[in-house]
């Protein structure tokens, strides 16, 4: 692993939005606090954000109400609502360079994956929603008796979004999307690690011509401003991306306001499944980006790397190879594949695993120290001789650290990669087509990769069985978590 400085890319990049977006205006907190967003890369703040909290939400509330109630959005077309979808996203196209700046500054992951990877799906999954706008019919129902009956797809209302730091400006897509396609009202809280490219999408979305209100943007804390769109009375559902500790959370104060409507996409630990028939290399390479990607940041993050036993000791000894030519550094270095951790909590939660590891008996065969004195850098990571009891394999680390465990025949692996509460994702790598459908069928999880991992288009449902969440975004299927169906029957 070896940390290249030569030659980056110029990391400057000026921020503009750094305040709260409310019915169309940006403006001071009611409090008037702020707080520091951070360079992952060197722990130093790179500017001060207005902090929203409970006051902030209720006038953000009253201004996505009053846009979805009276204002022009509930009048506007389903062909209107494309075009300003697709003028957003033609902006984002047209401001890529800038957003991945950003991203990578406030994120830490290198700006050319956001630029190669972020950017784009961002931008498509504008698009794919943008088609649909004008697509959202109900059906003519035959019912018994002299009666018409048809349904209408009607938005939900307003809408709370509060989304993660792991991919900022993609998770803030998938959110906004299917919310506007459909016609509803949003008030969106970025994560307060990350929330500079979601206030520059806000400049953005005022000038592709959205209406004032209908998208409300507040950067703040969970328990303060996450907690009051949760349980604010006038909201009508409530979308939540992150810790499977806070999806809990967001039920519960759901369940105790409004009954507002909830999906959540929660965290995984999913089983990768190499059988020994597999093309080795394809499946080392595919299980390094599976874990890897994203400084290991992924909900779907291939975390339980099952290798056939057969197989088991030739890929731990590539794996380990493959990690060690992983460039770790400045993510504004052409040459970097793995930037620093987002924060000093996920940095800490990663080295606490990574010590738990070393303390059940793990074998830790690569990495495992951090790298640099500054910024929150950890070594690409490999442990071998994982059982399945481990924290490490049993526990969310939402960083770069594999856990190779081994397995012996089919059913047992099945059995293995279910015993756990999440059930987000899984992975086969083998060449013959009927284990790979024996894996698909029989393992819980919401998507199931075939020698192939993290392959994601706007228009494939992603979400968890279990504890990984409620509901599916994407595709057609995440229309419908941002809909009611009304039944209109008429005496004829
Ligand atoms: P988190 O679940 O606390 O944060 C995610 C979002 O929820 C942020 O916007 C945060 O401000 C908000 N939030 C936090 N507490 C809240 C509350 N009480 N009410 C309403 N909103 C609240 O996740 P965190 O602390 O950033 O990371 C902890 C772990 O969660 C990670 O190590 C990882 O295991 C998992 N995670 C999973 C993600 C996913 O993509 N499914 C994304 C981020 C984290
Ligand atoms: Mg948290």
């Amino acid at each position: 692993m070896a940390a290249v400085l030569s030659s980056p890319i110029e990391s400057q990049v000026a921020v503009s939005a750094t305040k709260l977006l409310i019915n169309g205006q940006w403006v001071n907190s009611q409090s008037g606090k702020t707080f520091a967003t951070i360079n992952p890369s060197t722990g130093k703040e790179i500017c001060q954000v207005s902090e929203a909290d409970a006051a902030d939400v209720d006038i953000a509330v009253k201004a996505a109400r009053a846009a979805f109630d009276k204002g022009p959005w509930r009048k506007t077309s389903g062909s209107e609502r494309g075009r300003l979808l697709n003028k957003l996203a033609d902006l984002i196209e047209k401001n890529a360079d800038e957003l991945a700046r950003l991203e990578s500054l406030d994120n830490g992951k290198p700006f050319l994956v956001a630029k190669a990877a972020d950017l784009p799906l961002t931008i498509a999954c504008y698009r794919y929603y943008a088609g649909w706008a004008d697509k959202l019919q109900g059906k003519t129902i035959p019912v018994n008796g002299d009666y018409f009956c048809y349904t209408r797809h009607e938005p939900i209302g307003v809408v709370g979004q509060i989304i993660p730091w792991n991919f900022p400006l993609l998770m803030q897509a998938w959110k906004l999307a299917p919310a506007l396609a459909t016609g509803n009202t949003v008030v969106m809280k970025p994560a307060e690690q990350t929330p500079l490219t979601a206030l520059r999408v806000g400049e953005l979305i005022l000038e592709a011509g959205f209406p004032a209100g209908v998208v409300n943007l507040l950067p703040g804390y969970g328990p303060t401003a996450g907690g009051a769109i949760s349980k604010h009375m006038d909201v009508d559902k409530v979308a939540f991306t992150g810790s499977t500790e806070v999806g809990h959370l967001i039920m519960e104060a759901a369940a105790k306001s409004n009954l507002k409507r909830v999906t959540l996409e929660l965290g995984g630990k999913s089983p990768n499944i190499v059988f020994a028939d597999a093309n080795l290399d394809e499946a080392i390479e595919g299980a390094h980006f599976a874990l890897f990607f994203n400084q290991g940041q992924c909900c779907c993050a291939g975390s339980r790397l099952f290798v056939e036993e057969k197989a088991y000791d030739e890929f731990v000894e590539k794996s380990v190879a493959r990690a060690a030519k992983r460039t770790v550094g400045n993510p504004f270095d052409p040459a970097t594949e793995q930037g620093p951790q987002v924060d000093k909590d996920q940095f800490d939660k990663v080295m606490g695993y990574i010590q738990s590891g070393q303390s059940q008996g793990a074998k830790l065969v690569h990495g495992g120290g951090r790298v640099g004195d500054e910024g929150y850098f950890i070594q690409p990571t490999v442990f071998a001789d994982v059982k399945d009891n481990m924290k490490i394999a049993e526990e969310e680390i939402f960083g770069p650290v594999m856990s190779i465990i081994k397995f012996k025949d089919i059913d047992e692996v099945i059995e293995r990669a279910n015993r756990t509460i999440y059930g987000l994702a899984a992975a086969v790598w083998t060449r013959d087509i009927s284990k790979a459908h024996a894996i698909a069928n029989n393992v819980r999880a919401g998507t199931v990769w075939v020698n192939c991992y993290d392959v994601f288009d706007s228009a494939a449902p992603f979400g968890g069985f279990k504890q990984s969440g409620i509901g599916r975004e994407l595709g057609e299927y995440g229309l419908q978590q941002y809909s009611e169906v009304k039944t209109v029957t008429v005496k004829l």
